[in-house]
């Protein structure tokens, strides 16, 4: 095999569990965190009559493609499932961060969740069947630190779930007026794009990243999808138009799947330097210079329904999405990647038992 040619770049640092460092309150963050969502779920589901994820509530297409891993890739990138070149299927479900299902006009980060089939290798505890999910969304960083501090943010989201739609929706006409007037400054704020101010493009033409760092194999990465097809690529930045319906986006990505060939990089960021590329803080993007991204598959979906009954029963309804839900090769790390393990379990089981509708691997 060869070596990856990097002048002048450290070489990745090696994994070791004491990369990590546990804070003693994290059972009762974590406690804290069931509860909240408790509120949400069960506002939602009441309102709703069915229940929906207690984050990124609202679908706006699923799709069906392959991941494909690349036959040359060299020692430090050939680990966990991109080991061996091998085509997988995979399923892509397309989201909004809210865990209420709110008209599109309402702008905040999208979410990508992948599920990769076929996986082989040592699982991660409770993961399972034999599949390994990504999760991602469209910006490098999270917004807060710790699984203490989103707490403290989500006990406010909780507060305010399902209420003052119509405040919502202007409040966030405002924030993305605001966000324009930053980004003409070179200064758009996450803040403001998690508040509902982000510019309402076409989330087929995202990159889309981890945000979280993980193991990879021997070493330790963030993830990013990137697109690639002049189909996609032709898509990024260009905004929907939310006046005409409230599911304006998933309307969108419909009529435009019926012919786009998508094709996405998946990538890797190793990381080199443990204090510039931290692992207990994604409130820290890691520099592209210092740390660059490197492809190692490619995933593509072809022209199909984004919005089939038969998908949307699969996956938005029987399946659940986790960082948890994979190989130990692809351990996730830091403070909020240990967080999410009990919380995704607790809002798909809350979904299972409420909608009496098995959620399983397929
Ligand atoms: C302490 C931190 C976090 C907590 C407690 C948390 C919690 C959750 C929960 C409970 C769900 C719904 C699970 C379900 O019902 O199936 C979810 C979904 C999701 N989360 Fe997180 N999350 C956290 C951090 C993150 C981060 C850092 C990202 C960035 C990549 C992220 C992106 C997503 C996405 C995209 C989904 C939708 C998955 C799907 O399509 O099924 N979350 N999260």
């Amino acid at each position: 095999m060869t070596e990856t040619v990097t002048v002048g770049i450290p070489k990745p640092v090696h994994y070791s569990p004491d990369l990590e460092s546990l804070q003693p309150d994290e059972r009762e963050t974590e406690n804290g965190l069931n509860d909240a969502f408790n509120t949400i779920l069960e506002r939602t589901s009441g309102d709703y009559g069915h229940a929906v994820r207690s984050v990124h509530a609202k679908a706006h297409g699923i799709l069906k493609g392959v991941m494909s891993v690349r036959g040359d890739l060299p020692q430090e990138l050939a680990q966990g499932l991109f080991e061996h070149s091998k085509d997988h299927p995979v399923y892509l479900r397309i989201s909004t961060n809210a865990g209420d299902i709110l008209p599109d006009a309402v702008s905040l980060p999208r979410g990508l969740a992948i599920k990769v089939l076929d996986v082989d290798g040592n699982r991660l505890p409770d993961a399972e069947g034999r599949n390994q999910d990504f999760i991602m969304v469209n910006g490098p960083v999270f917004q807060s630190k710790t699984a203490k501090q989103f707490l403290g943010n989500l006990k406010m989201l909780a507060k305010t779930t399902d209420r003052m739609e119509g405040t919502k929706t202007v409040m966030s006409s405002v924030l993305q007026t605001v966000n324009d007037t930053l980004e003409a400054v070179g200064v758009a704020s996450p803040k403001i794009q998690s508040l509902g101010g982000a510019p309402n493009v076409n989330p087929l033409g995202e990159t889309y990243f981890s945000v979280t760092p993980f193991r990879y194999g021997e070493y330790v990465a963030k993830f990013r999808l990137k697109p690639v097809s002049q189909d996609l690529t032709a898509l990024t930045g260009k905004k929907i138009d939310v006046s005409v319906s409230e599911d304006a986006i998933r309307e969108t990505i419909q009529a435009e799947m019926q012919t786009v060939d998508a094709a996405w990089e998946f990538q890797v960021q190793l990381c080199r330097d443990i204090d510039r590329q931290p692992i207990e803080d994604p409130t820290v993007e890691w520099s592209e210079e210092e740390a660059p991204f490197v492809t190692v598959a490619t995933i593509r979906a072809g022209p199909q329904d984004s919005w089939s009954a038969d998908k949307v029963q699969r996956v938005d309804e029987e399946m659940r999405f986790s960082v948890w839900t994979g190989l130990s090769a692809h351990r996730p790390l830091g403070n909020i990647n240990r967080a999410r393990k009990a919380a995704y379990q607790h809002s798909s089981d809350f979904r299972q038992n409420f909608n009496r509708c098995p959620i399983h691997e397929p």
